[in-house]
């Protein structure tokens, strides 16, 4: 066992580093969850050995100290941290301290409310006015010395100036800078652009821009603000309690979020926390938590600060998105493409409120430039339904047993050299009959955005594909009920069922045939925007790479990789194959033959119409003759906007496609008006 005094030692450092790289450098060099981890464990070390905590310990201060850029401003009043709360019952108890502290001040009875607040992930600042004008803006620095960023708070069009005069002499308010998620990826797009680093998150790239000594730089970051608090207040009318100063803040013109809320017990407080939680994904700013606040201004006096943080206050942390664990090993997985992915086998462990077990890697080259080695304790994220990902090795702990990672020079399935092509970093199986590869193919075909053949899954697909009845996708439209109820696992239902369901598959539309193929960069957008250019397994066969780079994303790679797709004689087959199976091969009403009023027009239909459905509005031009397509270009003859057409309706009118409401529609398509002119 470590002695006490030495992991204080280590811990002290290891924080002031993590911090020093937050605060200073905008960089942080360890995960939140780490850092928290790091804190907890000092201050658990401190409190039980109070003879080794040091006055100077990261635990009792906040930040770092300014670094002499600006100049240095003293807060009126110190910058705040919050204490942690970890779910509902942190929370409780958090609340029975206070109110035992309350009762020895004789308050037992007083009545409390808690404000609920977002607890923005950006960076503090103050705001200092006198007579009703903004005199500084400073950050926070180490809490109580901030550095003076007056110029640059001033290119944020929400900060008022100044508010009315009635107002106290001196105040500060506080708040949290940000910026936006959608400004900041769009910000990052445009340094990716420009050839610049990009920021690893909107809080950095927040600090970052806040803290730019030319505040022209500031200017161009759409940075915004929401402001959270009042601390010195000279003069009258001090409000009375958070939510109080909240709402003058709000009167004079501070930005103050709308979704605050006032609660009377701590459950109701749990619950609005968990409502943040719930609403986080959906907002434009990054949320790591929310914040209750005892409102009552005389309550928040008595209870005072321990440490760096109010015992008024406390932020309830959520189910981090991010975790530490071991990285076991690093396994090699062959996608349909012939793709060599490595994937990541870990320690279990509950990320968000699941246990994840594996998380993608990207690729070697993703994987050597975070020095990820087998071995590693590392950190695990996972957002939303996002598959999880790997995110960096915890360097600080390595023993020196972790080994690198090293992609293996022949395919791990069919022992084929593997090759690299020309400015791809991933490697591929060069073998096309590679049975990963093969597999994986027939997974794809299978699968929801392609033929969508309920009851082909990826064990169905394997079993099928081991005794040799399915090889490629024509061999599925091939099965008869007899074979599947010769397999394990089949019954006669599942056996009809999945029957059935190949069978419905044959009337996927065209584009979703061109994506089940699984040709490389071809998804279902690229697929649908094929099938303008290629209505018809005739017109695909024949297709140059000149007639595929004319639609709609399509350039010298896509075209390219579909052109070496139609190149190979066994892939020519295997289309001829699935159209003898009866699979469609054309745009769905494209019959080519159909002599109508709609002849050689090529139709997008978009929003809602009033007498047919899109779909009936589609067949109905291919009833007529047309060809009805997705994508507004140069080519289409007409457009026919419905109720709420979005930005289809935009692209026609900036491409001069002539646009027909629903009536002059239904006249063109019943002949009864000509085609319109361009
Ligand atoms: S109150 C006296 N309210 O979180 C209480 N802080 O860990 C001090 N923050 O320094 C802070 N949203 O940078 C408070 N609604 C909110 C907040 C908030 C974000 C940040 C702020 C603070 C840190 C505390």
């Amino acid at each position: 066992m470590t002695h006490p005094a030495a992991r204080i030692a280590e811990l002290t450092a290891q924080i002031r580093e993590a911090n020093d790289a937050y605060h200073v450098r905008d960089s942080p060099t360890v995960d939140d969850a780490v850092y928290d981890a790091m804190v907890r464990e000092l201050e658990g070390l401190e409190a039980r050995h109070p003879d080794l905590a040091q006055h100077n310990s990261p635990t009792r201060s906040v930040g770092a100290a300014p670094q002499g850029r600006f100049t240095e401003v003293t807060h009126r009043e110190p910058m705040l941290s919050l204490a942690n709360a970890r779910g509902p019952e942190e929370l409780e108890a958090w609340f029975r301290r206070a109110q035992n502290i309350l009762a020895a001040e004789g308050l037992a009875d007083r009545p409390v409310q808690f404000v609920v607040e977002p607890k923005i992930d950006g960076l503090a600042v103050s705001l200092t006015y006198e007579f009703g004008k903004l005199v500084r803006g400073a950050t926070r620095g180490d809490g109580v010395v901030g550095e003076d960023v007056t110029q640059n708070l001033l290119t944020i069009g929400s900060i008022p100036r100044q508010f009315p005069a009635s107002s106290p002499d001196v105040i500060e308010v506080r708040g949290e800078v940000y910026l936006p998620l959608g400004a900041f990826g769009a910000f990052n797009e445009s340094r990716v652009a420009a050839g610049l680093p990009t920021f690893a998150n909107p809080r950095n790239s927040a600090a970052g821009s806040l803290r730019q000594v030319d505040p022209t730089e500031t200017a161009k970051r759409p940075l915004a603000l929401w402001c959270y608090g009042v601390a010195a207040w000279d003069g009258d009318g001090r409000p009375k309690g958070q939510w109080d100063a909240l709402q003058w803040l709000s009167a004079n013109g501070f930005p103050v979020n709308p979704d605050i809320e006032r609660v009377g017990s701590i459950d109701a407080a749990a619950a609005a926390c968990a409502s943040w939680e719930a609403r986080r994904a959906e907002l434009d700013m990054d949320i790591d938590g929310a914040v209750v606040k005892i409102d009552d201004a005389e309550l928040q006096r008595r209870l005072g600060s321990v440490g760096r943080a109010p015992r008024w206050a406390i932020a309830y942390k959520f189910t981090p998105t991010t975790a530490t664990t071991r990285l076991l090993d690093v396994v090699v997985s062959v996608g349909r493409t012939g793709a060599l992915i490595p994937f990541a086998v870990l320690d279990p462990v509950q990320v968000g409120g699941v246990t994840v077990r594996q998380a993608t890697l990207h690729n070697q080259d993703d994987i050597a430039r975070k020095d990820i080695r087998v071995g590693d304790l590392v950190i695990v994220q996972r957002a939303g339904d996002v598959i999880p990902q790997v995110v960096g090795p915890v360097t600080d702990v390595r023993t020196g047993e972790e080994r690198p990672f090293e992609m293996p020079e022949r395919c791990p399935t069919c022992d084929t050299p593997v090759s690299s092509p020309d400015g791809e970093v991933r490697r591929y199986c060069p073998n096309r009959s590679c049975p990963a590869q093969l597999v994986q193919s027939l997974i794809h075909f299978a699968s929801r955005g392609a033929m969508d053949i309920e009851g082909l899954g990826e064990k169905t697909v394997s079993r099928l594909f081991e005794v040799g009845l399915v090889r490629s996708v024509a061999d599925i439209y091939a099965l008869r009920e007899e074979q599947l109820l010769a397999l394990d696992g089949f019954k006669e239902t599942s056996a009809r069922n999945l029957v059935a369901a190949i069978d419905a598959s044959r009337r996927m539309p065209w584009t979703r045939v061109l994506t089940g193929l699984g040709i490389r960069h071809v998804g279902d957008i690229t697929a649908n925007a094929i099938t303008a250019v290629a209505p018809s397994l005739d017109g695909l066969l024949k297709a140059t790479l000149d007639d595929l780079a004319a639609a709609e994303g399509v350039g010298p790679v896509v075209g390219g990789a579909v052109v070496d797709f139609l190149a190979s004689p066994a892939n020519r087959d295997l289309l001829n194959q699935l159209a003898q199976a009866g699979v469609q091969t054309r745009v769905e009403g494209q019959r080519g033959t159909v002599d109508g009023p709609l002849t050689g027009a090529t139709v997008v239909v978009t929003g809602s119409l009033g007498a047919m459905s899109r779909d009936e509005a589609k067949r109905a031009v291919a009833d007529a003759g047309g060809r009805a397509t997705e994508s507004v270009s140069a080519q289409t003859t007409f457009l026919v906007a419905g109720e709420k057409a979005g930005s289809k309706l935009a692209k026609a009118e900036k491409l001069g496609v002539p646009i027909l409401d629903e009536a002059r529609f239904l006249r063109v398509l019943t002949g009864s008006e000509p085609l319109p002119a361009r």
